[in-house]
């Protein structure tokens, strides 16, 4: 039989957030649990955020966890908006450490990665054919793309290269809010960056999400590109969704 709870732990640059998961509906069960992300963001500091928030559900199964990382077999391979210590680190191994857990119950997975799997199971049917980019616009961008809906794990899109710098430098949330940004002058850095990706990877539809989706009236109609654009389903709480499947259902990297 398979469950019908999980627990997903999403790791950000600037919260962690942890709920129960209702794995029918794909809804989180109650309310969430935020813990301001320590700071530095070290492993070791982060595994004890991550205990506490465990600790206050009283779970005891299998935890999903992202992070804002490339992780390929539980280790993550780069540290974009985290403390760079955590580039090498065998996060599923230190996770179960400090949960008391099996390996095999901890699931490690990039946040984007876990939001668009979370999209694809509880979203919008039409996000499920074709080739599909997740577009989540936070601190940094993560991306996740899929074919006819299974997850291509681990790409970096958002450190896609785009008019010479780093296209998250320009184009996530976080700096709109820091240069003081308008929504179209926002926008504008979007579509460029869209544009730019659509040109390299042809998808069928672009789904965006992140905080800033919350708003996306204000942004999404703004966008003049080939692609069709849809607004994520789940928002702000994709990663502990889809961190939660991961950990029921298992992942591939
Ligand atoms: C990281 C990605 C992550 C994204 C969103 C980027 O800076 O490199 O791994 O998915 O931020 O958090």
């Amino acid at each position: 039989m398979t469950a019908t709870r999980g627990f997903g732990i999403d790791i950000g640059g600037s919260g962690i957030k942890g709920a129960l998961v209702d794995l029918e509906k794909g809804q989180l069960i109650g309310d969430r649990l935020r813990i301001d992300t320590p700071q530095p963001a070290t492993p070791g500091a982060v595994a004890e955020v991550v205990a506490e928030i465990v600790a206050h559900f009283g779970w005891d199964g299998p935890v999903g966890i992202t992070l804002p990382a490339v992780i390929k077999k539980g280790v993550a391979q780069t540290a974009a908006n985290i403390d760079p210590s955590w580039i090498g680190t065998d996060a599923d191994a230190l996770f179960a450490k400090r949960l008391g857990r099996h390996v095999d119950d901890v699931a490690m997975l990039n946040d984007a990665d876990a939001a668009g799997m979370a999209e694809m199971r509880f979203g919008d049917p039409a996000g499920r054919h074709g080739v599909v980019a997740l577009l989540t616009f936070g601190t940094g961008i993560g991306s996740a793309v899929f074919h006819d809906g299974k997850l291509v794990p681990n790409t970096e899109f958002g450190h896609l290269e785009v008019d010479g710098h780093d296209a998250e430098k320009k184009a996530a949330a976080s700096v709109k809010d820091n240069e003081g940004l308008s929504y179209p002058e926002w926008a504008k850095r979007v579509d460029r960056y869209l544009t730019v990706l659509e040109n390299l990877i042809w998808p069928d539809l672009f789904i965006v999400g992140g905080g800033v989706s919350k708003k996306s009236e204000k942004w999404v109609p703004l966008l003049d590109i080939r692609t069709r654009v849809v607004v994520a389903s789940l928002q702000n709480n994709a990663g502990i969704v889809g961190a939660a499947a991961a950990a029921v259902e298992g992942i591939e990297h």
